[in-house]
């Protein structure tokens, strides 16, 4: 935590929104006062009809979130309607193909009819306020288009990541009765094709057999490649819009009607269906937008995340667009056609804000400078991070070599469940320390709590992280399951939002985040739960135990590392590791690829049959000498098994 302190660059703070004394006097707002601060901040959007109520929030009890209760608006027009007086002519979406001479740009005003037609087309297929509308879709342009056509009609969208099985699509549909999909015929990343209409195809009939049909599937055309065609239920996007008109009225929503539902993985079970709602989540994912990436105009703003995130719902399509910005939004992934390839796109859209992962630096990092220094990069002025705490070494290539010492990095902590950034530095007040997120965001008071349910409230201090109020962007359920949102956030310390993440605070009053202290595990900045890699570790045939941990991975920042246990009569050869791998990918998708399979004739168990996953994490760090106490397992002499046969020796 110590190392070298980024003082703001005086050009940086003359130009900024935020300087440190607004920073202070409005983060001092709006803890004092809460209600009135949102008031005012709650007129950021437009609103057909005005809120007189502002926040009516309870994290006790059966834990109810209210933000601008009685106010009504829409998504659709805030991003779009709205601008078209002053922005019309304006790109909204600057579209980069997987392929670099494949690009696009979409003016506010296309955005306004393309949306139109697909809401109408949707709402000539039946589709009405409050259905869940599954997209499975590539980054193109329709993705976008398909959440807003959404938005705008008031039905609810659930976006699944086109990186994940038909089974785990198939999950996702039934978990929240979806019953029309758009998708395209086949994706395209880095060259490769991605067969995403065939995976729908499969998780339909899965969805079937457990009782939810799919009536609709819409399919863009992205490649034009052979798939299968089932006439009574496909319909392609480009007939279904060309029939319509491009105007439609956006629906009035009420400020906590459902926006969208994010499926996001836990530390038990099933991955849950986060829910966001209208109002709130839209004036925080704006405001945040606005403040943290200093968003002014003429920016040209990109982050590289997948919509299949919330990353890409909040900061590629309703952030930015609900403040009139233009957002680069790229089908492709860092290393194709080289590793050059972020850099190029910056030069070529002349990009302003930059926005990507920790591990997508450790990984171009590792391909070495002349990919960055043969790139001019000179349109630059800010660089940010996401997904995962942030290595110092990471931090200070990005700064020199990316930024050339010029951009300030904003380290930008939060969740799914917060729909936007909540603990981050503001480019023009915060001095930067490598590593570190830093500073709460306005309104957002985070407190960290020992295991035993005490609050450190001395300056420097570590433990859980919690967050003591509700702010705007907040989860409101887990879709179908309140109790699990009560359980999951707001049981283990009374009244307050627990993130499941641990977390020091130094003698300035930053944050360290230091990862999670819950079995979930963040693979490439991909969540994860080590219960779902078990569980689909444990339906094949040969598997009769597995215990999932995550291990430190230089590019990946965490490693999955399964232990399992085979049934009687089956060979732990590297044969069957393949075949486990292959089954984990089919079962979850290929982000859940596990790196190291240990087979292991007994796992650490206590005498309750607790897997002590403390000794199985150690292990797998290859650091065994401190396994801490093993006395109270129930057969101690399996450990030393384990050591013998660990995958990461050193
Ligand atoms: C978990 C949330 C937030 C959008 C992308 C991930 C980790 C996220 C940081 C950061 C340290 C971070 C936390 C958090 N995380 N950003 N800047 N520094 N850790 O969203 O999939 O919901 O994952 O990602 O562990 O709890 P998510």
């Amino acid at each position: 935590m110590s190392g070298e302190v980024y003082p703001v660059p005086a050009a940086v703070k003359k130009k900024a929104l935020i300087d440190d004394a607004t920073y202070k006097t409005w983060y001092q707002q709006s803890v004092d006062d809460p209600e009135g601060f949102w008031s005012k901040h709650g007129q950021r959007i437009d609103w057909f009809k005005p809120y007189t109520k502002v926040k009516n929030t309870s994290f006790t009890g059966k834990v109810a979130i209210k933000w601008f209760e009685d106010g009504v608006t829409n998504v659709s027009y805030n991003c779009i309607d709205r601008h078209l007086e002053k922005r019309g002519d304006q790109v909204a979406i600057i579209w980069e193909g997987d392929n670099p001479y494949d690009d696009k740009k979409i003016t506010y005003r296309e955005l306004h009819d393309e949306v139109c037609r697909l809401a109408n087309a949707m709402k000539a297929r039946g589709v009405k306020k409050g259905d869940r509308v599954t997209l499975y879709l590539p980054m193109i342009p329709e993705a976008a288009y398909a959440m807003l056509a959404c938005a705008r009609i008031g039905a609810v969208h659930s976006i699944v990541f086109g990186g994940f099985s038909p089974d785990a699509l198939a999950d996702r549909i039934v978990g929240c009765e979806s019953s029309f999909v758009i998708t395209a015929d086949e994706g395209l990343r880095g060259g490769k094709k991605v067969p995403l209409k065939h995976n729908v195809d499969l998780a339909v009939e899965v969805a079937e057999r457990e009782g939810v049909e799919v009536d609709t599937v819409m399919v863009v055309r992205r490649t034009a490649g052979k798939i299968e065609w089932f006439s009574d239920r496909d319909v392609w996007y480009h007939e279904a819009v060309s029939e319509q008109k491009p105007e439609c009225k956006p629906a009035r929503m009420k400020a906590e009607d459902p926006l969208f539902i994010l499926y996001t993985s836990g530390s038990t079970g099933k991955p849950k269906g986060v829910l966001h709602t209208t109002g709130g989540y839209l004036v925080y994912a704006s405001m945040t937008h606005q403040y943290v990436f200093d968003c002014q105009d003429g920016d040209i703003y990109w982050c590289t995340a997948d919509v299949g995130w919330v990353t890409g719902h909040s900061y590629i399509v309703y952030g930015p667009l609900c403040n009139g910005a233009t957002t680069l939004m790229f089908e492709g992934v860092p290393s194709y056609p080289d590793a050059s390839r972020f850099w190029d796109v910056v030069d070529k859209h002349k990009v302003t804000i930059f926005y990507t992962a920790p591990t997508a630096i450790r990984a171009l990092m590792g391909a070495g400078v002349s990919f960055v220094n043969r790139t001019s990069r000179k349109t630059l002025r800010l660089l940010g991070s996401v997904g995962e705490p942030i290595n110092p070494e990471a931090w200070e290539w990005y700064y020199n070599v990316v930024g050339e010492k010029k951009c300030p990095i904003v380290d930008t902590w939060w969740q799914t469940e917060t729909g936007g950034i909540m603990i981050t530095p503001l480019p023009g007040a915060t001095k930067l320390k490598p590593g570190s997120a830093t500073r709460p965001f306005f309104g957002i008071q985070p407190q960290l709590v020992d295991n035993e349910g005490q609050v450190h409230s001395e300056t420097v201090a570590e433990g859980n992280l919690c967050i003591v109020d509700s702010w705007p962007g907040q989860m409101r359920t887990v879709y179908g399951d309140h109790e699990r949102f009560i359980q999951t956030y707001f049981s283990t310390y009374k009244g307050k939002y627990f993130t499941g993440d641990g977390c020091k605070r130094d003698a300035d009053g930053y944050y360290w985040i230091t990862g999670r202290v819950d079995d979930v595990i963040n693979v490439s900045g991909h969540r994860m739960g080590t219960a779902e890699v078990e569980s689909a570790l444990v339906s094949h045939d040969s598997v009769s135990e597995a215990a999932v941990v995550g291990y430190p991975h230089e590019v990946k920042g965490q490693g999955i590392y399964c232990y399992v246990t085979l049934m009687g009569g089956y060979d732990g050869d590297d044969g069957l590791r393949k075949a486990l791998v292959q089954h984990v990918r089919q079962e979850i998708g290929p982000i859940a690829s596990p790196d190291k399979i240990q087979f292991a004739p007994g796992l650490p168990k206590t005498r309750s049959g607790k897997i002590m996953r403390r000794i199985l994490r150690k292990i797998a760090e290859d650091d065994f000498g401190s396994l801490g106490d093993t006395s109270t397992l129930a057969d101690p002499s399996v450990v030393d098994d384990l050591i013998e046969n660990r995958q990461n020796k050193t």
